[in-house]
């Protein structure tokens, strides 16, 4: 398989960022997150934080328009020329098409949708104990992933925070959001056949196992298709 064009997909809370940072390291591809990118935009005030911050607050989409002219442009770039994993992204129907017609144009396609599968009471569970690290966005929960050090990140050693979004009312705007908006790409990319469901209410290392076996199953099957 010469080249891994990967797309995290799943509600809020069931993991891709947990899973996304596992998968870096593994596959050493560049990661997209589009949420870490505009908490980015918001913490240092540009025209995109600026437009951003508003939605993200209240747990709504920020526009399509908004969105996808920072993903298209990353995906331009030489760094992502051998692949790349995206997180958050797409999370509308526009959104997915825009993706393939970037892909198209540049003779690629997305290789697989890792949908993370989790229930909306475990979505309230998670992020409710859920505290992010302010420097880097590095993911730790008070009760499933504690910090070594209560408060610090253990990775760069920066302040825990929760997240503006992080509270209740948002959180069920968000999970609204996504069953209304980004649950009909699980058909929309089932249809395209590059679909894999991974069981998200495992413990972390067991979902990042049957992600890698997964990958290592679909780089089997289109070997044996070449
Ligand atoms: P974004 O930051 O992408 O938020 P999200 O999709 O709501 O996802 P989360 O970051 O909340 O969760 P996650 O799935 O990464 O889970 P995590 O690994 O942290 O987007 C924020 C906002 O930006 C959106 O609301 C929107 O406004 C805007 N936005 C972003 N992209 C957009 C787009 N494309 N279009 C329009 N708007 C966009 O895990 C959660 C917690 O659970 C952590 O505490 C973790 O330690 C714990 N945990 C993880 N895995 C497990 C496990 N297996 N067992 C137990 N605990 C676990």
């Amino acid at each position: 398989m010469a080249e891994l064009n990967l797309v995290l997909l799943g509600p809020p809370g069931s993991g891709k960022g947990t899973q996304g940072e596992r998968l870096n390291e593994d596959l050493r591809l560049p990661y997209y997150a589009t949420g870490d990118i505009l908490r980015a935009a918001v913490r240092d005030k540009t025209e995109l934080g600026r437009t951003a911050k508003g939605y993200m607050d209240a747990g709504d989409l920020v526009p399509d328009e908004v969105i996808v002219g920072v993903i298209v442009e990353a995906l331009d770039s030489d760094a992502a020329r051998d692949g790349f994993i995206l997180d958050g992204f797409p999370r509308t129907t526009p959104q997915a098409e825009a993706l393939d017609a970037k892909l198209d144009e540049l003779g690629r396609r997305v290789t697989a949708v890792l949908l993370i599968d989790v229930t909306d009471d475990e979505v309230v569970r998670r992020i409710g104990g859920r505290r992010t690290c302010a420097e880097n966005g590095h993911v730790f929960h008070v009760d499933f992933n504690p910090p070594k050090r209560e408060g610090a990140c253990d990775i760069d050693g920066s302040e825990l925070i929760t997240r503006d979004d992080d509270n209740p009312a948002t959180i069920r705007n968000r999970l609204n959001q996504y069953h209304e908006k980004t649950e009909p790409l699980v058909d929309y990319y089932d249809q395209r056949s590059v679909l894999r469901r991974i069981d998200g209410e495992k413990d972390p290392d067991e979902v990042a196992e049957e992600i890698r076996r997964t990958l290592a199953t679909m780089r089997l099957e289109q070997d044996e298709a070449v």
